[in-house]
């Protein structure tokens, strides 16, 4: 019974150490890699003004009504007659929610056109949200599609237009830091435009609970100079490099004698699964496991050897059972895929 009372007195501790850290989190909040409160794309500072607005009307709609409760506690009975009283019903109760709704509404409706506008597009992107992480494909004037996985890149002031679908349960695309979010239904392709405003690096989501691992499915976005995303997508549009060490050879060998290439595909080897995220440039990416893990050869050997415990249900099994010296191999060889 101790033991219970001394948990539950420090379980209340910690609780009122987190209340009082509760408007420091709300700042930090506002600022990092995705903030719909920190802009960096045209569709997220349409909301964020939007947001402002509507915080600066509740604040001070909020205020007016604690003035009155406030003057009411100190009125004397009788002070007003019953005529005020109506009015003060009818203006306060009726007249002033509906000027003000329909201002916010206005507001509101009047930001959007430019936000669904389809117009001119420079770069198309399609990503499907698959259990738990993200299928990209960039449509290239060339024709052919390139296609990576989790991880996007956008050139800074082009109007990017995304097609979202998926091929099994609801997923919701959202890049907080530069616009709104955007449903992907089976069956369905649902259409996002955003516009970067700024270079820098950001963090997308899923944002609609999709199963076991939903909050293990996330991407970083990366916002680069046009020239600089020129040379990215170019570069990305090549064949797997080859292994250049005796490990990276021996981990290749692991990679295509163990089935990889079964479920994933590394352009320019005989590995051209399609179940899988493509892994052709898997070594130049900023995470591994959809935003789950660092990517390092640490990293690439923990998620092989312990892929179901790290992302529970992922579709991928574990390859636990193999040698740590075939694991290690691996490690280098996918790394090695820059
Ligand atoms: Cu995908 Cu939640």
């Amino acid at each position: 019974m101790w033991q219970q009372l001394n948990n539950d007195i420090q379980r209340t501790r910690q609780w009122q150490r987190g209340l009082g850290l509760l408007p420091l989190t709300l700042l930090v909040a506002c600022d990092g890699q995705q903030s719909t409160l920190n802009p960096a794309g045209t569709g997220a500072e349409s909301i964020a003004t939007l947001f402002w607005w509507m915080c600066a009307g509740g604040v001070l709609i909020w205020a007016v009504v604690m003035g009155i409760a406030l003057y009411v506690t100190q009125a004397q009975p009788g002070a007003h007659g019953i005529r005020s009283a109506r009015w003060l019903i009818l203006g306060g109760g009726i007249i002033f929610p509906v000027v003000v709704l329909t201002a916010l509404l206005s507001y509101g409706l009047m930001l959007m056109p430019p936000l669904r506008s389809t117009t001119d597009i420079d770069l198309r992107v399609d990503v499907s949200g698959e259990q738990w992480w993200w299928r990209v494909r960039y449509q290239t004037e060339a024709g052919e599609p390139v296609e990576l996985a989790n991880e996007i890149r956008l050139p800074v002031g082009q109007r990017v237009a995304f097609d979202l679908t998926s091929p099994d349960v609801i997923h919701s695309f959202w890049i907080p830091s530069l616009g709104g979010k955007v449903d992907m239904i089976p069956g369905r392709t649902n259409q996002l435009v955003l516009e970067p405003t700024r270079t820098g690096t950001f963090r997308g989501a899923c944002a609609e609970y999709c199963g076991t691992s939903h909050a293990l499915m996330a991407f970083p976005v990366v916002v680069m100079e046009p020239a600089a995303f020129s040379s990215w997508l170019a570069s990305q549009a090549q064949p797997a490099q080859a292994p250049e060490t005796a490990l990276q050879r021996q981990g290749q060998r692991a990679f295509l004698s163990n089935g990889c290439g079964a479920c994933h595909r590394v352009r320019g080897t005989e590995a051209d699964g399609t179940v899988g995220p493509d892994l052709t440039h898997v070594g130049s990416r900023l995470s591994l496991a959809a935003g789950t893990l660092p990517a390092d050869v640490e990293a690439f050997r923990r998620w092989i050897g312990h892929t179901g415990e790290i992302k529970p249900d992922v579709k991928m099994p574990t390859f636990g059972m193999l040698p740590d010296d075939q694991l290690n191999a691996m490690a280098h060889y996918l790394k090695g895929l820059k």
